[in-house]
């Protein structure tokens, strides 16, 4: 399977935080937004990864993370011109999905919850179609809502109704077959002049190859799009972090625990962030691996 990442818009509603950079560059407390989406694709399993951004914002990207490899992955670079909506990933993407299976992830999501490494390999596993993840929350009216029979069966999808069937939002991380770049080629723009991944997904409903996995209350999934659900974001990492001991969503620890890279390597990344707290924890976990090999810590 590959991951795309969108990690594009106009990042208007956090102006000017967002007015020489974007978004899914502004940090979620120790780290870079965007770690936190291509996080979830490695602990998918998924090493191949096209992150998609507008031509200002694509170089940093690049400066940040370059062709994946000392992370034991391999990311491409394509760029979005104007933000036409979701769905346009897979028609940039279409050369990157080719016959592949392939999973979106949006760059300003963020998940976390103990077994979460577990559910995306389900999503992986039982692909046929669509899969969808779904959480439940207190107002869906901003999201994708999906409404599910008591066998847990998708019955309906729509985008940010105005009386929603349930409060059981689409969450940014969708997994599709190779038809998707299909189906998005064939998408007609909504009445917001958006290419809506919503109306990719109900094709798949339409054909009964659409499904949802819900993350239960014990999962958390936070979006950033304004300055309040970014600093909660900050907080809800920071506490974790602090109080375990343990980073969410650091890509170097992720990569020695999947076997991608050595501890030697894992050491030497962790070296060149000599200064931060986060550098000092990757050089910790590289050196308890050469100590002691790996440890049951889950790698999320
Ligand atoms: O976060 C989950 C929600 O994401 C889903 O529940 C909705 O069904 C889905 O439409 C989407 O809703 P949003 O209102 O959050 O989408 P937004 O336009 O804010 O875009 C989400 C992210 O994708 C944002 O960080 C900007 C980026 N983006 C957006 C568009 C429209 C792009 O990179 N390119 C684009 O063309």
């Amino acid at each position: 399977m590959r991951g795309i990442v969108l990690a594009g818009g106009t990042g208007s509603r956090l102006r000017p935080a967002t007015s020489a950079a974007c978004k899914q560059l502004l940090p979620v407390y120790d780290k870079p937004m965007v770690y936190y989406p291509i996080s979830v694709l490695m602990l998918a399993g998924i090493r191949e990864i096209l992150l998609i951004s507008t031509p200002e914002d694509l170089p940093s990207f690049r400066r940040l993370l370059g062709d994946g490899t000392h992370l034991g992955l391999r990311l491409e670079y394509a760029v979005q011109d104007a933000p036409r909506g979701l769905a346009d990933a897979f028609r940039i993407g279409a050369d990157f999905v080719a016959d592949e299976n392939v999973a979106l992830v949006l760059g300003d999501n963020l998940f976390h919850g103990s077994g979460f490494s577990d559910v995306l390999a389900r999503c992986v596993r039982d692909l046929d179609g669509a899969v969808l993840v779904g959480y439940e929350v207190d107002d869906p009216r901003g999201y994708g809502v999906a409404e599910i029979d008591d066998r847990g069966r998708l019955l309906s999808l729509e985008e940010k109704p105005q009386n929603p069937r349930s409060r059981l939002a689409v969450t940014g991380l969708y997994f599709y077959d190779p038809l998707v770049v299909e189906i998005a080629r064939c998408l007609r723009p909504s009445a917001r002049g958006e290419l809506e991944i919503t109306d990719v997904n109900r094709t798949y409903l339409e054909a009964g190859r659409a499904s949802l996995v819900a993350l239960g209350r014990g999962y958390a999934w936070l979006d950033t799009g304004t300055h309040e659900s970014l600093l909660e974001a900050s907080q809800f990492v920071q506490t974790l972090e602090r109080r375990q001991g343990v980073r969410i969503a650091c890509l170097e620890e992720i990569a020695l625990r999947q076997g991608l890279i050595g501890a030697e390597e894992c050491l030497e990344l962790g070296l060149r962030l000599t200064g931060s707290e986060y550098g000092g924890y990757v050089v910790g976990v590289a050196r308890s691996f050469l100590d002691e090999g790996p440890t049951v810590l889950e790698a999320v």
